[in-house]
């Protein structure tokens, strides 16, 4: 999965001969899954034709700041397109519209969007490589460099003018892999291991049964997903589960009993730098497992259980450089027996779902949370979709990780 998925991408287009490869770009974002929205200056109109890129973007294209098919003359707000981009892309960005935009000039709708924008913004230049080398271009290279626009380096090669040198756009893969990567970059979980344990376990009963429990795992895949676009590389430890994931950051290890659960977690917890464990574990398996199946004969039958190792507890006690969360499930003095397990497990932060909550648990695709931390901050949260409480537990972890 791309970083751009669910993106708000505005492509601005100028007037160069590159243009016509920005279909191309816009047919690459919308494979990586952004919104796709096109701002022209009007001269690029004789480049690419905006019937091209309203349809390839699925959205209308913006090149003056009055819609002139309009009878009643809309007017085309750059303000709100500028505020509705997660990222602004000017590709190609001719000598002309750098010096510019360089400059605060904004006699076109794409330089008032570029003015008003406040998301980072990318420009990859393209024209003759004489004017590429040219000093008043390069004063707009370090003028716009100095705003904090970022630029993709244009490559090397034959030019539109049969000229052969610096100044040829670059590819529209190597454009979006450029934008990709310095988003990647960026994020504040980059090069970090985040460990997580999802799902229930089963626990042998006999060949053919087994005592495990209703734990869906959504909640686990929903952290790790909301882990993986923080940039983590994520192992993530499931018991047996219908959840899936497909993100390119998450590393999916699935066990089936306590015991596997545990040696896999241990495998991974020394290079990670954060651990959430929120596996509904077994607390018991059988004492001794039937290596055929057991046949009914006494009108009762009693099943010796023998307590499972606590994976949260074990990973506390030899924890070092480890951010370390659990979860805990209670029906009554919620508060107090969450804090109890947060100290004796040795853990920087509790998840406490408490029974009493409608929508919390087992099941469901919402939750209501407490936190819990070490410093003894409690902190509640509404009724939440999965996905939220995932989000907000990441920024609790990297506003813990930052103080
Ligand atoms: N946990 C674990 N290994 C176990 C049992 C639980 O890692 N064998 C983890 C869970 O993933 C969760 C937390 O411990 O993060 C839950 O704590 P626990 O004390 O097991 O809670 P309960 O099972 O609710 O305990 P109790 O029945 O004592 O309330």
């Amino acid at each position: 999965m791309s970083i751009l998925k669910d993106k708000n991408i505005l492509l601005g287009i100028t007037a160069g001969i590159a243009a016509y490869k920005s279909a191309s770009i816009v047919r690459l974002f919308i494979k990586a899954g952004a919104n796709i929205k096109v701002v022209m200056t009007p001269a690029s109109k004789d480049f690419i034709t905006p019937l091209t890129l309203s349809t390839l973007s699925k959205n209308p294209v913006y090149s003056s700041f009055v819609d002139e098919e309009d009878d009643n003359n809309v007017w085309n707000n750059h303000v709100e397109l500028g505020l509705w981009a997660d990222l602004f892309v000017i590709a190609p960005a001719t000598a002309n519209t750098m010096a510019k935009m360089a400059n605060g000039v904004c006699n076109n709708i794409l330089l008032a969007t570029y003015l008003s924008a406040k998301c980072p913004v990318y420009f990859a230049p393209a024209m003759d490589l004489d004017m590429y080398k040219h000093k008043s271009t390069e004063t707009s290279f370090d003028k716009l460099l100095s705003y904090g626009n970022k630029m993709i380096p244009a490559g090397t090669g034959e030019l539109a003018s049969g000229l052969v040198g610096e100044g040829r756009m670059a590819k529209p893969e190597d454009i979006v892999s450029f934008i990709e990567k310095d988003i990647l970059d960026q994020l504040p979980l980059k090069g970090k291991q985040v460990l997580i344990t999802a799902g229930p376990t089963y626990e042998a009963i006999d060949p053919v049964r087994f005592i495990g429990n209703h734990s869906s795992g959504k909640m686990g895949f929903e952290i790790a997903n909301a882990a993986a676009n923080l940039g983590a590389e994520v192992i993530l430890v499931t018991g047996p589960t219908h959840q899936k994931t497909n993100h390119s950051y998450i590393s999916v290890k699935p066990v089936v009993s306590a015991k596997e659960m545990y040696n896999e977690v241990h495998k991974h917890y020394k290079s990670s730098q954060i651990a959430i464990l929120s596996a509904a574990v077994a607390d018991y398996r059988p004492k001794s497992v039937a290596d055929k199946k057991i046949k009914k004969k006494e009108s009762t039958f009693t099943i010796e259980l023998e307590k499972t190792k606590d994976i949260l507890k074990s990973l506390g006690e030899i924890k070092k450089q480890q951010f370390l969360v659990g979860f805990a499930l209670e029906t009554n003095n919620e508060i107090e027996y969450a804090k109890g397990k947060l100290e004796s497990k040795n853990l920087d932060l509790i998840v406490l779902n408490s029974l009493q909550d409608k929508g919390a648990g087992f099941g469901v695709s919402t939750n209501k949370v407490t936190f819990i931390t070490s410093s003894n901050e409690i902190i509640e949260h509404k009724l939440k979709s999965k996905a939220e409480v995932a989000e907000d537990l990441m920024q609790q972890i990297l506003k813990q990780l930052d103080a």
